[in-house]
């Protein structure tokens, strides 16, 4: 029997038990998550595992990040599955808070981040995202306080944003960007694959698949804006309703024309029937001696 992690839902709770399981001096990583949990948010668990003493994660599907028409209502709540999953990665605690506990009556403070937030790609689509995202995340690690808090590539721009937001409140926590985990065909794990019916689901992978195309036509010299014609054109002859296919840079997400200048990622976003689905890979030109 793999030992349930502890369950609080209060954040008096959490820091009461975080204090605990720090012991004066040993170091805490955060992983925060919307549950319904898969192999990447577990990876991240195990990568926690490595980088400290102990390990939390949080569960709270945070209305803030959901516009009227998505889908906060039927967003999967897998709770048992969960801690099942997390008490086999033997995580120490688990934060559980109530929409009241995190967003009380009277709540009227919000984080509206510029910069990364401001790029055009998700928030073009989802203008209520990020600060949503912003708001919640810096409530998370204020209230817990954590040394590490470990966040997946899969949501690069929201990686950015989080960096960008510790950095800007001198947070005391290190943010850590994990690789994206795939499934076999090569489609990025995303609580909301649920929703793909068996024939989406097939189609899913041509987003990985593209990017990939993409970026090894880049590497050989064809031009960006020629290779994301090319993608964009195969995306939709898939079946998916394309938001958006482009070539930022890396690090500021600026749009980025050519690779000279510097490292690029190619980010997606797009719908198969009711399901909007995102993914990215990063480019870089290959250095020969
Ligand atoms: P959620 O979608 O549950 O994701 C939680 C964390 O898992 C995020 O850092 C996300 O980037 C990471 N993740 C999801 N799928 C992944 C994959 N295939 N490979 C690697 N990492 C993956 O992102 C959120 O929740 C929320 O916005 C949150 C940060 C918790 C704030 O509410």
């Amino acid at each position: 029997m793999t030992a349930r992690p502890r369950i609080v839902r209060t954040v008096k709770a959490l820091r009461a038990s975080i204090a605990a399981l720090r012991g004066g001096k040993r170091t805490i990583a955060l992983v925060p998550t919307m549950g319904a949990l898969h192999d990447g948010h577990i990876a991240l668990v195990r990568h926690a595992h490595e980088r400290a003493d102990r390990v939390a994660a949080s569960i709270f599907v945070n209305p803030a990040q959901f516009g009227p028409q998505e889908d906060f209502g039927r967003y999967p709540r897998t709770w048992k599955a969960d801690i099942k999953a997390l008490a086999k990665e033997k995580t120490d605690l688990v934060f559980a808070p109530s929409v009241e506990d995190i967003y009380p009556e009277g709540f009227a403070t919000r984080i509206v981040p510029e910069g990364p937030a401001r790029a055009g790609l998700e928030d073009k689509f989802r203008p209520h995202f990020f600060s949503g995202v912003a708001t919640v995340v810096a409530k998370l690690l204020i209230e817990a306080m954590p040394d590490i808090a470990i966040f997946g590539e899969k949501d690069y721009q929201q990686l950015l944003v989080i960096r960008r937001l510790a950095l800007d409140l001198d947070l005391p926590v290190k943010i850590v960007g994990h690789p994206i985990v795939r499934e076999k065909d090569g489609l990025a794990c995303s609580s909301r694959n649920a929703y793909l019916s068996p024939s989406e689901r097939e189609t899913a992978p041509v987003l990985h698949r593209t990017l990939k195309e993409c970026a090894a036509a880049i590497k050989k010299g064809e031009r960006v804006m020629e290779a994301l014609a090319h993608g964009r054109q195969r995306i939709e002859e898939a079946g998916f309703a394309l938001d958006y296919l482009e070539a930022r840079n890396a690090e500021t997400l600026e749009t980025a024309r050519s690779l000279a200048e510097g490292p690029l990622r190619l980010l997606v976003a797009a719908k198969l029937g009711t399901t909007r689905l995102i993914d990215n890979l990063g480019v870089r030109q290959i250095l020969r001696s």
